[in-house]
């Protein structure tokens, strides 16, 4: 039985190491993307949708293009960029994504200046479907807008800290037993 052994364990090794891969690359952060659906069943709870274009001249220009998907499994929000200038009031360009919660901050909204003269970066973020229709063109519009108040959001990451700390407190409890 013996020299059978070390070929047992190189199939776990590999198993293991087959395992470790699989999860790596299915878990692995990615750009999330759209997801396109033929029907308007929700594909996961509290999924919502935003309008969504890239580099559009135009508020209006952006939404006539934007795709009709659901957001991308833990984003919350949906968040417009809106390059404007603040002496003719002119679009330059509007660019609509859903967000994470990190690309949504009350630092990441409003209006900032930019390398061009008159020309402001306003930024706005905002809970719920579709509710970027509107681009952002002073600091009254580039705001938070959430349904929810935002201090709930770390509540979230809770139930991770007591899996860990609950993890840790086991393995020294089973070597203790050991
Ligand atoms: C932003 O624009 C609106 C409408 O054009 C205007 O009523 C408001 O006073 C502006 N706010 C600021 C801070 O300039």
């Amino acid at each position: 039985m013996l020299p059978y052994w070390p070929k047992i364990i190189q199939q776990w090794l590999s198993a293991a190491v087959f395992c470790l891969v699989f999860m790596s690359s299915c878990c692995a952060p990615t750009e999330p993307s759209l997801i396109f659906s033929y029907d308007d069943s929700t594909p996961f709870p509290n999924a919502i949708k935003c309008f969504t274009c890239t580099d559009k001249r135009s508020n209006r220009e952006c939404n006539e293009r934007a795709y009709d998907a659901f957001c991308p499994k833990g984003t919350k929000y949906c968040h417009t960029s809106h390059y404007v200038n603040q002496k003719t009031r002119e679009s330059i360009l509007v660019n609509k994504k859903c967000a994470e919660i990190q690309d949504c901050t009350m630092n990441t909204v409003g209006c900032t200046d930019t390398s061009t003269k008159h020309v402001q970066r306003c930024v706005s973020c905002c809970e719920g479907t579709q509710c970027n229709f509107w681009s952002p063109h002073n600091s009254t519009t580039a705001i938070f807008s959430t349904l929810t108040p935002l201090n709930t959001a770390p509540l979230q990451r809770i139930p991770n800290v007591i899996l860990i700390v609950g993890l840790s407190i086991t393995t020294r409890l089973l070597r203790l037993v050991t």
